[in-house]
């Protein structure tokens, strides 16, 4: 068995863990928790989404938030884009990482985007040569690579597909969204045994929702595949909007307190990504959903 030394995190919290909140999060308290998880050491923090505010109201605020961030050299902010549309926003922004995305699935990609994945393949082609000219670096997600809220089980061969041609058109890496987190460790490997026929796991980050409780199994399984990027959210936010029952992203938390245990670093200091997570929380209104981050904050309550 052997795992990498080191894990890449990329923290999706503000964008795929607020997409889906009811209440409207005003634009300061996303780019104080942003700021939080930044100066928590976190490499990678997803800040929102240039997509149709009448699809997703609760990331209309998006521009003025990524104008207001404190940023940090060392930290990238990418934002989803879903079109050339949202690309030209990102663009007036300042953006210089999108992140852009297919599903795996037909009714997923007409729930999720409106269009076909023909269609959806044609939409990114485009936003990644816009990007790529204007010198933004582009990532790449695939939805339901697990299993489909629609249609149940889905192709290794589709996910396979899009990959290669996000990554053949200049994504630099591709993340694989179980986005309805129904997978479970033997067939998370198995996905990325098929991948790996077609595309250099180097160039794959593993992005599960944790909504059957399988998240950190399935990391802990890729990780043995040779996955060293992973997604996840702080206080376990989150769930898509087009996928109804869909909890949130596995927990950074849990990721980090995982890979720490495991001696795998990540660079995250665990107290203030703990400060983070009970910032938003408390603003929400809830407890975190972390199991690490119950018991760390109980037993700092004493
Ligand atoms: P559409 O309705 O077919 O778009 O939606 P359209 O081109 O016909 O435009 C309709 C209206 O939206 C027009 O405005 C456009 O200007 C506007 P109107 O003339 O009616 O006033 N519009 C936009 N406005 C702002 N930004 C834009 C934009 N594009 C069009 N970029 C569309 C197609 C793709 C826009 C829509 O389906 C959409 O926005 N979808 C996004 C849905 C979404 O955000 N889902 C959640 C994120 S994905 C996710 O969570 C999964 C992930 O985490 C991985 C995983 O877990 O699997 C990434
Ligand atoms: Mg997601």
């Amino acid at each position: 068995m052997s795992f990498p030394g080191q894990v890449k995190i990329v923290e999706v919290g503000p964008r795929d863990g607020l997409q889906n909140e009811a209440g409207t999060v005003p634009a300061e308290i996303k780019v104080q928790l942003i700021e939080m998880l930044a100066d928590a050491g976190l490499p990678v923090v997803e800040s929102g989404a240039f997509v149709s505010p009448k699809w997703v109201p609760q990331m209309a605020t998006s521009a003025e938030v990524f104008t207001r961030i404190r940023r940090r050299d060392d930290v990238s902010y990418p934002m989803l884009v879903p079109n050339l549309k949202g690309l030209e926003i990102a663009l007036a922004a300042g953006v210089e990482e999108v992140a852009l995305f297919a599903a795996s699935t037909e009714t997923f990609s007409q729930k999720n985007t409106n269009c076909s994945i023909a269609e959806s393949i044609e939409r990114f082609n485009a936003v990644i040569d816009e990007a790529l000219a204007a010198g933004v670096k582009v990532r790449g997600y695939i939805s339901c690579v697990l299993g489909c809220p629609y249609e149940g089980e889905v192709s290794f061969d589709t996910v396979s597909m899009i990959a290669q041609k996000m990554l053949e058109k200049g994504c630099y890496e591709v993340s694989l969204g179980d986005t309805i987190g129904v997978g479970t460790a033997g067939l998370a490997t198995e996905l990325i045994e098929v991948l790996s026929r077609q595309v250099p796991v180097a160039q794959l980050a593993a992005h599960f929702h944790d909504t059957y409780g399988q998240a950190l199994a399935n990391i802990h399984a890729v990780m043995q595949c040779g996955i060293a990027v992973v997604d996840s959210s702080v206080a376990g936010l989150g769930g898509c909007p087009y996928a109804k029952g869909a909890t949130g992203n596995v927990a950074t938390e849990d990721v980090v307190y995982m890979l720490h245990g495991m001696g795998i670093e990540t660079g995250v200091d665990m107290g203030k990504l703990l400060e983070a997570g009970r910032f938003i929380s408390d603003f929400l209104g809830r407890e975190p959903v972390s199991r690490a981050a119950t018991a760390l904050l109980r037993k700092q309550a004493g």
